[in-house]
């Protein structure tokens, strides 16, 4: 069978690339080479036996090339930044989505079945248990509240404001609170109630925090990994926000290839949309140190109460939906930390410039400091 992969250039569009080769498939890629990705262009990893495109998947006139003749279709192209133009969200990733489908419709296309990348930023501040008034899906903290350092999220019922406990996070609501969480939310309904209208089935992954090689240095979303990475080999203290204890899963690309494939061929994902999570909740401290001991380093992380604001305190997603199709993690976070800074070596030219980056986040206010920490 020959499928396209959007975005197959891309850290988890290559690995998903690779297993397909592996299984057989002929593999179309469409990918832009956005430059904020790949600044020095196509990626050597892509393999030769890929039939390459450049070019949007927002853009008809290219899709309808990219479409024809392929029987499935990877949807994991996608504009992932922090930034205010909302508009790109919503282009890049959901109105490409329902270009597939109008095109599908409109050309009468073969199309057996289709998976698209969504995201754990669908949940927003994720899922939490007040003892007094059960389970609650809250919006962020404020910043009086982060001043103060009081991290932990409170009860959003009027008059309770008791402390509540993270709970799994499962695939029942989704309350997204950024303009990529609002477009990868909308990228589902789109593809799920026009896939069923048309009897074109459709599978929605949600990933947790996606680590490992070829994670772009460029992109947002590369982020704690990298920057502690490179921090840490670089014999630099990492800075941790807040006080540590944020929970958080990671996953390794690996294992997200798989779960991919895994809900492409099994028809029991039709339809459905599965959380794709990391093998434990680990807070940022316990992550840390275990980056710090697999790189051989002694070095302590520092904690200067620092925050940034908007970033969510918990978000830790139960996988259970996805093990029940027969897929589990099959790498812990040593293997991932191993496999990442194995990579990172192998780089040329790789910089820390964490110091730059945490001045320029200063100025523009997105890093702050809580009011009642120690200076550094
Ligand atoms: N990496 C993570 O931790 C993570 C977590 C949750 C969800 N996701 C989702 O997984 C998917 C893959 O993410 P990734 O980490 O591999 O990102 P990536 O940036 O490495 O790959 C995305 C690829 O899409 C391409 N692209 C971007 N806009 C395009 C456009 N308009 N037309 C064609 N190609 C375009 C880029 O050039 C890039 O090669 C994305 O949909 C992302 O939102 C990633």
């Amino acid at each position: 069978m020959k499928v396209l992969v959007k975005g197959g250039a891309g850290f988890i569009g290559s690995h998903t690339v690779d297993l397909l080769l592996k299984k057989g498939y002929e593999v179309r890629v469409l990918d832009l080479l956005q430059e904020r990705v790949h600044p020095f262009g196509k990626p050597k990893y892509l393999p030769s036996e890929v039939e390459f495109m450049q070019g949007d998947v927002a853009d008809k006139a290219i899709m309808e090339k990219a479409l024809s003749g392929v029987e499935g279709v990877f949807h994991l192209a996608a504009y992932q930044d922090y930034m205010t133009d909302f508009s790109n969200f919503i282009r890049a990733n959901t109105l490409s989505t329902a270009l597939i489908f109008e095109i599908i419709v409109e050309k009468k296309l073969n199309i057996k079945k289709i998976v698209s990348a969504s995201s754990q930023a669908t949940y927003g501040e994720g899922k939490y248990e007040c003892k007094n008034h059960g389970i609650q899906y809250p919006e962020g903290r404020t910043v009086p509240q982060l001043d103060k350092a009081d991290w932990e999220m409170h009860c959003p019922v009027n008059g309770c404001n008791e402390y509540l406990k993270p709970v799994l996070i499962d695939e029942a609501v989704m309350n997204p609170f950024t303009a990529y969480g609002i477009s990868k939310e909308a990228l589902e309904r789109v593809a799920h109630k026009l896939g069923r209208r048309y009897t074109i089935p459709t599978s929605c992954m949600r990933y947790s925090i996606v680590q490992g090689p070829r994670n772009s240095f460029f992109n947002a979303y590369s982020g704690v990994c990298r920057i502690f990475t490179l921090r840490i080999i670089n014999d630099k203290a990492p800075v941790i926000y807040e006080d540590g204890k944020q929970l958080r899963d990671y996953l390794h690309v690996l294992d997200v290839a798989a779960a991919n494939v895994l809900c492409f061929e099994d028809s029991r994902a039709d339809y459905e949309s599965f959380n794709v999570g990391g093998i434990a909740e680990t807070n940022l401290i316990d992550y840390t140190n275990t980056l710090i001991k697999v790189a051989g380093k002694n070095i302590e992380p520092l904690i200067p109460g620092y925050y940034r604001y908007g970033d969510t305190r918990h978000t830790v997603s139960s996988s259970e939906k996805l093990k029940k199709l027969g897929w589990k993690n099959q790498y812990t976070l040593e293997d991932i930390f191993r496999d990442y800074i194995k990579w990172v070596n192998e780089q040329p030219d790789v910089k820390d410039r964490y110091d730059e980056v945490e001045e320029i986040m200063k100025k523009q206010s997105v890093l702050r400091q809580s009011k009642s920490s120690v200076k550094l």
